[in-house]
């Protein structure tokens, strides 16, 4: 069988509940499918470590983690260390460094989730979400002055580069060409937003000249967060910069049931540097421990980087015992009603995987 080496951060919180309840799907998904068998390499960079050591990470992790087929993450961050020192300090160099420029979300309502929206069903949300993922609003350049004063000043730079939303467009772009509605909306705000959004509106058009077959809109970001409840069905790939991208996609977990549900896969779709795989959710501090944190996202996630590595008819069959999971036997954590387990939840679905139920 062909052999994956995966690399394995399993980070903070949840992260070391939810991370082995996806290695687990991901082998019990290997040993149906026969042709090919996970390697996974742990890695204990966090908090912990943080605290252990003075950094989140040794200096060489970037080096370390540069040969493996793919990185299989949970979350960064706890109270006791600021975010920024532990995000800066892991996750963003790894989206930077290894430029997983694209960061790709689906917002897609299972089978057997109650959604907020009402009456809404699964034919009604249906989508992915394309966020830049190297630059834009998240960056290292800015600065404070006068701290302390009265007259402090602190700024913080957003950089647009043309190669970087050209590309991240372009990939939503064919993304949208094979999506059923073939529509890409963009995220925007160039009414308030004066050189960076004027300039992703401008490569948006002159690309959108370039694929004639794929209809495009365009919304602001306040608008188009008020249009993810009330017009979901609309949408078929939406583009947007990291920070849109960011808060879209959580609101968009939110219209598919929960936060604790959705997937993402940081993406080098040139495959020069290994891609990651991690759910869009954190470490959820506030019930880390407790054996109840929904696994589903991390599982998705899992199956997003089957797919990336050959294997679709693998991650549909994880799909499909996740869906039996929700929709027929009802296994469900508290974050969806439900009153199962971590452990219970995950066991079901390996077990609808292993009796190969569909
Ligand atoms: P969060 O996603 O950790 O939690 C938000 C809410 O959603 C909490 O109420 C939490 O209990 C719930 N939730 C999240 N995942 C869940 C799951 N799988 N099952 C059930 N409920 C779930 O967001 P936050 O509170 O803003 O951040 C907490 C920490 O995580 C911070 O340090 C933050 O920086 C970090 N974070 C890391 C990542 C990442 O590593 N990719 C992503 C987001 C936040
Ligand atoms: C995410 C997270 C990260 C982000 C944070 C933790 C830096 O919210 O993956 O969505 O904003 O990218
Ligand atoms: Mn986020």
């Amino acid at each position: 069988a062909q052999v994956h080496r995966i690399a394995v951060i399993p980070g903070d919180g949840i992260g070391l509940e939810v991370v082995p309840a996806g290695m687990e799907v991901l082998d019990a998904a290997a040993s149906v499918d026969g042709t090919f068998q996970m390697r996974y390499e742990t890695f204990p960079w966090s908090c912990r470590y943080y605290h252990e050591t003075g950094r989140m990470a040794p200096p060489d992790f970037l080096e370390q983690l540069r040969g493996y087929d793919a990185i299989f993450l949970g979350a960064v961050g706890d109270p006791s260390v600021p975010d920024h020192v532990s995000l800066w300090g892991l996750l963003l160099p790894i989206r930077r460094t290894f430029r997983q420029y694209v960061n790709l979300r689906p917002a897609r309502l299972l089978r057997g989730v109650p959604t907020p929206l009402a009456g809404r069903g699964p034919a009604d949300i249906d989508f992915w979400v394309v966020r830049e993922n190297n630059e834009g609003e998240y960056s290292n350049m800015g600065g404070r002055l006068y701290p302390g004063t009265p007259d402090e000043i602190v700024i913080q730079n957003s950089v647009f580069t043309r190669r970087g939303v050209e590309r991240v467009m372009r990939y939503a772009f064919e993304l949208a060409r094979r999506h059923p509605k073939r529509r890409l909306t963009s995220a925007t705000k160039s009414n308030g937003i004066n050189h960076t959004m004027p300039f992703w509106d401008e490569v948006f058009r002159a690309l959108s000249s370039e694929y004639p077959d794929v209809a495009t809109d365009q919304y602001h970001i306040d608008a188009l967060a008020a249009r993810f409840v009330t017009h979901p069905q609309r949408f078929g790939v939406v583009v947007a910069s990291n920070l849109f991208g960011d808060i879209l996609t959580d609101l968009g977990a939110a219209i598919a049931g929960s936060i604790g549900i959705a997937p993402s896969a940081n993406l080098n779709p040139e495959r020069v540097y290994p891609s990651m795989f991690e759910p869009i959710h954190g470490s959820a501090p506030d019930i880390a421990g407790q054996g109840i944190a929904n696994p589903i996202g991390q599982i998705w996630s899992g199956a997003m980087m089957l797919e990336h590595l050959g294997h679709p008819g693998a991650a549909r069959r994880i799909m499909a015992a996740v869906e039996h999971t929700l929709g027929d036997r009802g296994v469900k954590t508290p974050d969806l009603g439900g009153k199962a387990t971590t452990r219970q939840v995950t066991q079901t679905i390996i077990d609808a995987l292993l009796e190969g139920e569909h």
